[in-house]
């Protein structure tokens, strides 16, 4: 395993490849790696002949100073976890200064009102920061395929718009949600819920999959009221959204139309950390 933390070095390294036309895949992250990572990891490793993989807390999309603080940095642990898979893998893993140099600001983007939704309204200048995160790692990597989680759908929606707008010749693939045994979805954030928290997060998902159901038969809006109910009787939760919105514009709806993809998505505070879920509901 190569672990690199500039990118001169990384560039150095990736240049020859890139022009021999070997393909470059890339799975970014901010580290404390979790099984939903690897699947990414395992995924690019067999469909390309160089894996890279970021290791990055990138500042510019916290826009919670504690969360920021707080985020689990866990490199060591996390090269375990890759070595165990490969030992072939690229690790990019930089520092502030080798991103930023000297000015850790977001670039403005506008992702066609894509940003303005759920996460957007509730985490101002988050898709900044991402947008300009993952911009960067993709000039620097010049990947040929990348890969994302859809525990944040809208990040990917949002990173696939990115490369349509600044025709970045890169491939998004999206990958299914990785859940705990209890149906959390997998998150770094989970390692600093207690045993307990973490326990009773397994609600999420059941109101989701409950959510569902009733999205089958009834109306939205009843459908939302049903998950503000289940909620409220879980007061170790405290609920900030939980939306139905149309899969690709990412709009909410309150009708259900014709050949249309939905889906629901929430954001939770348990023991003050913040959740996030989705599930596609037709
Ligand atoms: O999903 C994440 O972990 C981050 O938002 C990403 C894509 C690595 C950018 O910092």
């Amino acid at each position: 395993m190569l672990i690199l933390n500039k990118k001169s070095d990384l560039s150095a390294f990736l240049s020859p490849l890139s022009h021999q036309n070997k393909s470059i895949g890339f799975v970014p992250t901010m580290g404390a790696l979790h099984d939903g990572h690897l699947s990414l990891l395992k995924k690019s490793l067999e469909e390309n002949d160089v894996t890279v993989m970021s290791i990055f807390v990138n500042p510019t999309q916290f826009n919670n100073a504690n969360d920021l603080e707080k985020y689990p940095r866990t490199l060591e642990e996390d090269v375990k976890k890759m070595g165990k898979i490969s030992d072939s893998i690229i690790v990019y893993a930089p520092s502030v200064s080798d991103i930023y140099e000297g000015n850790t600001v977001s670039e403005s983007f506008e992702y066609d009102g894509l940003e303005h939704q759920m996460e957007g309204q509730h985490r101002p200048g988050h898709f900044d920061g991402v947008g300009t995160i993952v911009k960067r790692l993709f000039e620097i990597i010049k990947p040929t395929t990348a890969y994302f989680g859809e525990k944040d759908f809208q990040q990917l929606q949002i990173v696939k718009k990115l490369v349509a707008l600044y025709v970045i010749p890169v491939e998004i693939i999206g990958c299914p949600i990785f859940r705990e045994a209890n149906g959390l979805a997998m998150s770094s954030r989970n390692e600093r819920l207690s045993e307990n928290a973490r326990k009773k997060a397994a609600s999420i998902f059941e109101i989701l999959q409950q959510a569902k159901l009733k999205f089958e038969k009834q109306s939205v809006s009843e459908t939302i009221q049903f998950v503000k109910k289940e909620f409220e009787k879980h007061p170790e939760f405290e609920l900030e959204y939980f939306e139905i919105a149309d899969e690709t514009t990412l709009l909410s709806t309150e009708v259900k139309e014709p050949n249309k993809k939905y889906r629901g998505f929430i954001a939770v505070f348990i023991e003050k950390i913040r959740l996030i879920d989705n599930i596609s509901l037709n």
